[in-house]
């Protein structure tokens, strides 16, 4: 088994029920944070740490996903013819990635989508990226996570603790210290009320796994909501094989809510330099208008 990641997988079949009814349509990935669709940003996120292949696990109404990272020879064409060049490298950059495209089915839950890319991932550690959580592009969370796999030759899974209110809606680890900010995990839990979670550090969008996870999803039952799930699968790992934890303390955006979702948008508008000024201007003054 090879020691360095390559490969990211983005489960990307979800219904997107939080966003309802702009996703009844079209992939909740799909849908912009200021000038790029939320998947964009885990993908470049991929590549900025040298995992150069990706692997989409996509269902119905998500075609768009596919056409997004593909050529468009219309528009390059009048991009081209309008001397557009810099945006033309800007939307043919990322058709350079090289990507695989898995259809799921149905949608059976986190764990399942994970088990359709097994025929993509082989016999290859990997690394789960989960578009909704957007992780500030000044943090090195992946990367930190990349380097610390060449170290432990173990999954890792990225923590961040959170409100004991708001554990019910993550997995939640239950773990030892072990390092700076690593911890070996005991035992996992998808989605605890308050008072049964282990802890209170969760399990955020970022997973570094080995292939051995795949045997074990083959054979897994139905978990929390009804649904495969990858936290019970990890559950199962770890009897077999230490798990670590790596807690996150930079900035992430559940994005896959609407405030969080909102919050990203805000932040990275205030840092897009066409648009810092002027939209400063008019979140001040909102926030003004909404104080009288
Ligand atoms: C999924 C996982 C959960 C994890 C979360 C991170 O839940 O099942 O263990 O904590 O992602 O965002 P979802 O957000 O898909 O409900």
């Amino acid at each position: 088994m090879p020691d360095i990641i390559r490969k990211a997988v983005f489960p990307a079949a979800g219904l997107g029920t939080r966003f309802l009814p702009a996703t009844k349509a079209s992939p909740k990935e799909m849908l912009p944070i200021v000038d790029k669709p939320m998947i964009q940003y885990g993908v470049e996120e991929a590549v900025s740490c040298g995992l150069r292949e990706i692997v989409i696990v996509t269902g119905k109404h998500k075609r768009n996903i596919e056409d997004h990272f593909d050529y468009a020879f219309e528009l390059e064409h009048k991009l081209r013819k309008s001397g557009k060049h810099t945006l033309l490298e800007e939307i043919n950059r990322l058709c350079r990635v090289n990507i695989a495209y898995i259809r799921q089915g149905y949608a059976l839950g986190l764990g399942h989508a994970i088990s359709c890319a097994r025929p993509c991932v082989n016999n290859e550690p990997f690394a789960v990226i989960l578009s909704d959580d957007i992780i500030d592009t000044d943090d090195t969370l992946l990367k930190d996570m990349v380097s610390l796999y060449k170290k432990l030759k173990a999954p890792i899974l990225a923590l961040e603790r959170v409100p004991r209110q708001a554990v019910h809606r993550y997995g939640v680890i239950d773990g030892t210290p072990v390092g700076k900010g690593v911890y070996r995990l005991n035992g996992v839990v998808e989605k605890p009320a308050p008072e049964r979670a282990p802890s209170n550090m969760a399990i955020i969008g970022r997973y570094i796994l080995t292939p051995d996870i795949f045997d074990i999803l083959a054979k897994a039952k139905p978990g929390k909501g009804g649904e495969i799930q990858l936290t019970d699968a990890i559950g199962g790992l770890l009897k077999k094989r230490p798990v670590y934890g790596y807690l996150f303390k930079g900035k992430r955006y559940d994005a896959g809510d609407k405030l969080g979702y909102l919050k990203a948008t805000v932040d990275f508008a205030l840092r897009n330099p066409e648009l810092a000024g002027p939209f400063r201007s008019f979140v001040l003054d909102a926030a003004r208008g909404l104080k009288h």
